[in-house]
């Protein structure tokens, strides 16, 4: 069989040349899975890969991922929107992998499964707020890690590298998670819209609701017990019925002038509504398997006061017992509430409880590339923040740490990002540039919410070895 004749099998009914190039130009009946082909985007004209193509009320459409573009972009579009005068590549097959055994490939994957021994200490059970799947425990034994943390050693040498903030920022942003799973369902997202409270949400990615609630064009979500419906009339019946007015946990913090609250769940003791809040953040994490197993986790969700109630705004989730230290498993502000510094405020807190605890805390890895820049700018205003206001010339690595409750890796990293490291006299001393002064000249600016310690009533809780089996 001709090298041409191959192709044009794999293809169905389109010739392709031996680069995997369609030849002539073809219908958009005849686009399948796989395919790579210029899709119209905001006046634009944007590679992108088909991921799943489906007829839709008589007409064909398409679940398209644009090249270099967050998967957060991916939609489904109609085939007008394609652009099949333009070049159409047909992947060639993937190659079946090496045998461990064999040359490069098998040293590699050796490195791979040392590597992955430490990853699978870390990955223990499988959370339902937490853990990364296992795609993404072998990305970070290759190395490919994108917090890349791991490197940097506390006397403040870092193995491999220089780091750069933007490459490592592009990679997130182009690759849009830490994993993409590789199972096809799970690449396209399931749900069109969702409504909640007084908001209608766009969902991100694919989270594993009922079937039937995937073929409705909006689903209905009750903002206090998080129960989902796919038909209007009977989320109404229930809402007429449901008194939850804020999450079934105790308040352990408030503040009054910004109507904020923190409640505590325990996610043994509230297993459906957890669940339900996992389902849900689900939608907006694509780095994080979803378990149902939301024993381990306490969860702490924070919300704003109203005269209907106290409404979700984000929440982060934590091991009742981590070995790694970890003090966030999840954390997710709500999409109607982003980027009003509310993810600061989660974060803040987090830190607030690790230092009640008498700990250093660290969120679990790998980070989401929102993740990632909401860490790394509390991080950086935190450490120049204390810097400026203690005033303290001596002031050390460890006493950060001690101070902010962070890891003392974390508090390296970000000293060596923001270039306030510098060896002298054979140790290595933080200084305060120009550039730092003017940055926390106009964070000081921005008006910002502030978790108080002393509105915080909370005692670290205990667990019994019994309350911490999981078995059930
Ligand atoms: N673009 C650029 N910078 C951003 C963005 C963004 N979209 N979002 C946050 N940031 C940075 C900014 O520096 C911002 O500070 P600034 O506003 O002073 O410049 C800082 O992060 C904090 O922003 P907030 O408004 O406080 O954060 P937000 O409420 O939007 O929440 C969060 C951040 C929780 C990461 C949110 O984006 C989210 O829920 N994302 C989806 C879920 C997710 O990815 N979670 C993290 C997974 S990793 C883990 O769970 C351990």
């Amino acid at each position: 069989m001709s090298e041409t004749s191959k192709e044009h099998s794999r293809a169905g009914s389109v010739a392709v040349d031996s680069e995997g190039m369609v030849k002539g130009e073809i219908s958009p009946s005849d686009v399948r899975v796989g395919f790579k082909c210029y899709v119209e985007k905001a006046g634009e004209k944007r590679r992108a890969e088909i991921l799943s193509t489906h007829v839709r009320k008589g007409k064909l459409v398409f679940y398209v991922h644009y090249e270099e573009f967050n998967k957060r972009l991916d939609e489904w579009i109609p085939a007008e929107r394609l652009d099949l005068k333009m070049p159409v590549e047909i992947p060639k097959p993937e190659k079946p992998k090496k045998t461990l055994a064999s040359g490069k490939e098998s040293a590699k994957n050796n490195k791979v499964a040392k590597k992955g021994k430490k990853t699978s200490k870390k990955g223990k059970p499988t959370p339902a707020g937490g853990k990364e799947n296992d795609e993404a425990a072998a990305k970070e034994a290759l190395g490919e890690d994108e917090m890349d943390l791991d490197d940097v050693q506390p006397n403040g040498q870092v193995e491999t590298g220089e780091f750069n903030r933007e490459e490592e920022i592009e990679k997130l942003r182009t690759s849009g998670s830490m994993t993409q799973n590789s199972h096809e369902i799970a690449r396209v997202r399931n749900l069109t819209s969702v409504i909640m409270g007084a908001h209608e949400i766009e969902p991100w990615y694919f989270s594993p609701y009922p079937v039937e609630l995937t073929e409705e064009d909006v689903i209905y979500i009750c903002e206090f017990s998080l129960c989902y419906f796919g038909s209007k009339k009977q989320f109404e019946r229930f809402r007429s019925k449901c008194t939850l007015r804020h999450p079934p946990g105790n308040e352990i913090y408030r503040d009054d002038d910004n109507k904020i609250s923190f409640f505590e769940i325990d996610g043994r003791r509230q297993r459906t509504w957890c669940r339900n809040l996992c389902l849900f953040s689900k939608l907006f994490l694509d780095h994080k398997t979803l378990y149902y197993d939301v024993d381990p986790f306490l969860f702490y969700c924070m919300t704003k006061q109203d005269e209907r109630g106290h409404h979700l705004v984000g929440y982060f989730s934590k091991e009742k017992e981590s070995a790694d230290n970890y003090n966030v498993a999840c954390i997710l502000t709500l999409p109607q509430y982003q980027r009003h510094g509310y993810g600061r405020v989660l974060i803040d807190f987090s830190y607030n409880l690790s230092m009640k605890e008498g700990k250093h805390g660290s969120p679990e890895k790998p980070l989401s590339d929102l993740g990632l820049l909401s860490y790394r700018a509390y991080w950086a205003d935190t450490i120049i923040e204390l810097l400026m206001e203690t005033k303290k010339p001596e002031m050390t690595i460890e006493d950060v740490a001690n101070t902010t409750a962070m890891t003392t890796t974390d508090v390296l990293h970000t000293l060596q990002t923001l270039n306030m490291l510098k060896y002298y006299k054979g140790q290595h001393i933080i200084c305060l540039t120009d550039a730092i002064v003017q940055k926390y000249e106009r964070q000081k600016q921005k008006k910002r919410i502030r978790i108080d310690p002393n509105k915080l009533q909370w005692k670290p809780p205990v667990f019994t070895a019994a309350q911490l089996r999981f078995a059930w």
